[in-house]
C-alpha cells in the first residue's frame, strides 16, 4: 500500500505531519499498486467467506467490523500490539417503512453508523488512524472537530495509553459530544472561531509539536472508515443499491465510501456502482455551490451556519476527492433547509431508529431527489446515518416542544413541521388525568 497525492501525483514514502503533499500541497491518499494481478493472493469469493467467517471468530481484530476487512487496509507492523480497537463498525442495516411511503420509494434502508461504541461513524476511521499514531510512538494525537471526531479521538487515545488535544468552538457542540471527549479524559480546548479556524491553528500547532494529527486529511482515517461501504455491500448480498445518501461536512465520509465501491469494482467484489449523492445543510453548503455554480472547477471558502453543529464546515477539506467520487459513480449532490432537516430528523426517529440532525439531511436530500426525478420510485435506497440520536438532545427536545424555530426567519415554514412534534405533557399524577391524554391521543390517531 502507498501514498499518493490526488493532485500532483507524487508518490512520498512516508507522509509529514500535516498529510498533505509536499510537493503541491494537496492531499495524499492510499493506493494499492497491483492489487488486482496475483500480488494479492485472493479473489473475490475467497475474501467475501474469509471475511464472513471471521464473525465467529473471537479475537479482537476479527470482531471488529472494520479489521474484518483488514486486507484492504494499510497494514500497521506489530498488529496486534498495536491496533487500538474498540470492536467499532458492525453496524446494522435497517429497513425505515415509513420514511420509504412518505417519500415514495419502495426498497429504503439506513445504515445506522450511530452504532459504533462512540455513537458516531468516526470510530471506523479512528481505529485505523489511531492505531497508526500508537505504532509510530507519538505521545499526542490532535483533531479540530465539530464533536464527533473529538469524541471518538478521544476515546481510541485513551485505549491506547496517548494524551489527546481537542479544539473546537466554542459554544458550537452539541452537550453530548463535549462530554464524551471530557470523560475520555482529553484536553479539549474551546476556541472562540468556528471549526473552519479550529482547523487553521491545528495546522500550525502540527507543523510546531511532535503531536499526530487525526482529521479526516489523515488518510488512515478514510481507509477505515471505507468498511462502512464494504461493510453494506456484504450486509446486501454483495447487490449494490441504486443510490448511497451520505452527508456532506469536511467531506471525508463521502469520500471514504465511495473510495470502497471504486476498490470493490476494482477487486470484481461487486459488478456495478451506486450512485453515490452528497447533500449539505444550506447554510453550509459550499460543496453544493462548488458543483452547482463552479462545476466543481473551484470551491468557494464560506461562513458556515447550520443547527446541524456535525456540518457547520465553510472550507470542507476533502472537497476534491468528494467530486471524483460523484463523477465517478454519477451521483447528484443537493442542499436542505433548516426545517427541511428537522422535520427528517423526526420522521426518522418515528421509525423507530433516530440519528443526529446532520444524519437527518440524507433524508431530507432523498425527498428532493425524489422531486427532481433522479431517483425512481422502484429504486433502492441506503441513507447513512453517521450519528446516534443522544448525540444531540437540546436540538430533538427543542424541536418537540416547538422552540427550535422560535423567533428565527425559519419560524413560518417551521409551522408546517407541528404535525411531527410530540411535546411532553405535565400532568397531575392522577389516573384520571392519564387516560384523558390516552383518549384524547386515540382519538387523533
Ligand atoms: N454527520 C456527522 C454526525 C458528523 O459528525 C460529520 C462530521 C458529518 C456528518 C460529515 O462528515 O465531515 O466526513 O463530510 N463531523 C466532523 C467532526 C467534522 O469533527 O466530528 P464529513
Amino acid at each position: 500500500m502507498k501514498l499518493r497525492c490526488i493532485s500532483c501525483g507524487a508518490t512520498p514514502a512516508s507522509a509529514a505531519q500535516d498529510f498533505r503533499c509536499i510537493v503541491c500541497g494537496d492531499l495524499l491518499e492510499f493506493f494499492f499498486p497491483g492489487w488486482t494481478s496475483d500480488a494479492l493472493s485472493f479473489d473475490a469469493a475467497t475474501l467475501k467467506s474469509l471475511w464472513l467467517s471471521r464473525r465467529t471468530s473471537h479475537e479482537a481484530l476479527d470482531q471488529s467490523g472494520v479489521w474484518r476487512f483488514r486486507e484492504l487496509l494499510p497494514h500497521i507492523p506489530n498488529t496486534e500490539e498495536h491496533v487500538i480497537t474498540l470492536r467499532e463498525g458492525n453496524t446494522p442495516l435497517y429497513r425505515l417503512p415509513r420514511c420509504a411511503r412518505a417519500v415514495g420509494v419502495e426498497n429504503l434502508h439506513a445504515k445506522h453508523q450511530g452504532m459504533n461504541p462512540t455513537a458516531s461513524f468516526k470510530d471506523t476511521g479512528m481505529t485505523v488512524a489511531a492505531s497508526s499514531a500508537n505504532q509510530g510512538g507519538f505521545p499526542w494525537v490532535a483533531c479540530a472537530s465539530t464533536g464527533n471526531t473529538s469524541a471518538s479521538m478521544a476515546a481510541y487515545a485513551a485505549r491506547g495509553n496517548m494524551r489527546s488535544l481537542v479544539l473546537i468552538p466554542d459554544g458550537q457542540i452539541s452537550w453530548g459530544k463535549l462530554s464524551q471527549s471530557l470523560d475520555y479524559g482529553a484536553l479539549t480546548c474551546q476556541l472562540r472561531t468556528d471549526f473552519d479556524g479550529c482547523v487553521r491553528i491545528l495546522n500550525e500547532l502540527v507543523r510546531q509539536k511532535p503531536v499526530y494529527l487525526l482529521n479526516s486529511v489523515n488518510p488512515y482515517r478514510i481507509e477505515g472508515q471505507k468498511t462502512a461501504g464494504i461493510e453494506l455491500m456484504e450486509q446486501l448480498a454483495w447487490e449494490p443499491p441504486d443510490h448511497i445518501i451520505v452527508p456532506g461536512g469536511n467531506l471525508g465520509n463521502s469520500s471514504a465510501i465511495g473510495k470502497a465501491l471504486l476498490e470493490m469494482r476494482e477487486l470484481k467484489l461487486i459488478s456495478r456502482l451506486p450512485k453515490l449523492s452528497i447533500i449539505q445543510a444550506r447554510g453550509a453548503n459550499p460543496f453544493y455551490r462548488s458543483v452547482r455554480e463552479f462545476g466543481g472547477k473551484k470551491l468557494e471558502p464560506m461562513t458556515a451556519d447550520t443547527l446541524a453543529t456535525a456540518i457547520r464546515i465553510g472550507n470542507p477539506a476533502s472537497w476534491k476527492k468528494a467530486l471524483r467520487v460523484l463523477q465517478a459513480t454519477g451521483g447528484e449532490v443537493e442542499e436542505v433547509s433548516e426545517v427541511e432537516i428537522a422535520a427528517a430528523k423526526a420522521e426518522i426517529g418515528a421509525d423507530g431508529i433516530g440519528c443526529e440532525p446532520a444524519s437527518a439531511v440524507t433524508l431530507a436530500g432523498l425527498k428532493k431527489l425524489r422531486r427532481s426525478g433522479f431517483v425512481k420510485s422502484g429504486e433502492a435506497v441506503v441513507l447513512i446515518l453517521t450519528g446516534h440520536l443522544l448525540k444531540d438532545p437540546d436540538f430533538t427536545i427543542k424541536f418537540h416542544r416547538g422552540d427550535l424555530f422560535a423567533g428565527t426567519g425559519d419560524a413560518a415554514e417551521a409551522v408546517k413541521t407541528k404535525h411531527l412534534q410530540r411535546a411532553p405533557v405535565v400532568l397531575d399524577a392522577n389516573l384520571e388525568a392519564v387516560i384523558a391524554e390516552l383518549d384524547a391521543a386515540e382519538r387523533h390517531s
